[in-house]
């Protein structure tokens, strides 16, 4: 059984950023303060893995090192270069950002809450990261892993609300850049969804699981449920066009083939409605492309 009081948040923070002291990895990104460069690393990092986004996050920042740079390119140009990375609207999403910093911030990212999250596609998620990681603000940021985190610490499953202020309450004074960091390198070490190391946990007698009776991380706020199979899901044939597409443009009849769902034509017809609709993709004439 867990406990039923909450975590005594100073003694899990003081063992936590002890233990990321010398576990915390060195990443990249890590290395900057800027608010774009922040930015654009934890959208990548948002869904796709550290291996992956390391390289082309340096790629990005390469050429477009500034909200504006990347405002005065096409949307296209950015897509194109996504490729790869999934989840392809984060690219546009980001050049919509872009555009909103240069036109209402005078190309600097806001350090407020609340315009974070008024710029397009930026989420409590995003918003809280780049508060956390450019601005050195004590607000925590509440991912996936750090909702499982949470929910184990506390020994029972949380609201959305209230998993963001245990969060909050977790953060120890003057060190929200270190704690947020370490969360997340702690959650993939230790604390991960299957087979958590409990045994080597720093946070074992503090934690209101410890490995023992049902995972109140099942369903708790903010973690993930079951992965859904990429292969042959709409996500892929989507992405399927959007890469077609970063070669050029192609006419409309061309969109089943390049989605490879030949068979599918009703299917594949829908999915362009949802990627026009988006604005992910645009219709000229009988030609579909990028928008530019
Ligand atoms: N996942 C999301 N943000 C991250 C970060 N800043 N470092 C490592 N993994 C992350």
């Amino acid at each position: 059984m867990g406990r039923v009081i909450a975590p005594d948040n100073v003694r899990v923070a003081g063992l936590l950023l002890a233990w990321g002291e010398s576990n915390r990895r060195d990443l990249p990104w890590r290395h900057t303060r800027d608010p774009w460069a922040v930015l654009v690393s934890e959208v990548m990092l948002q869904q796709t893995q550290v291996d992956r986004v390391t390289p082309r996050w340096e790629a990005f920042l390469r050429r477009w090192p500034t909200p504006q740079v990347c405002a005065a390119s096409r949307p296209a140009d950015i897509i194109s270069f996504w490729v790869g990375l999934g989840y392809n609207r984060r690219a546009l999403n980001l050049h919509r950002c872009a555009t909103a910093i240069t036109a209402e911030h005078a190309g600097s990212l806001p350090s407020s809450l609340e315009a974070l999250l008024a710029l397009p596609g930026v989420g409590p998620y995003t918003a809280r990261a780049v508060l956390a990681f450019a601005y050195e603000d004590d607000v925590g940021v509440v991912d996936t892993n750090v909702g499982r985190i949470l929910a184990r610490l506390h020994g029972r499953r949380l609201r959305p609300k209230e998993a963001q202020q245990c969060a909050d309450e977790l953060v120890p004074a003057g060190e929200g850049w270190a704690w947020n960091q370490t969360m997340f390198d702690f959650a993939v070490a230790i604390c991960t969804k299957r087979s958590p190391g409990c045994g080597a946990c720093p946070l074992r007698t503090e934690c209101g699981w410890a490995g023992v009776g049902d995972d109140p991380a099942t369903n708790s706020a903010g973690t993930s449920g079951r992965q859904s199979t990429f292969a042959g899901s709409d996500r892929q044939a989507r992405g399927k066009l959007i890469a077609a597409l970063g070669q050029g443009p192609i006419s409309a009849t061309e969109v089943p083939e390049a989605m490879e769902l030949v068979g599918e034509t009703d299917r594949a017809h829908q999915l362009l409605e949802g990627l026009l609709s988006d604005g992910m993709v645009v219709a000229t004439a009988n030609t579909v492309h990028l928008p530019t």
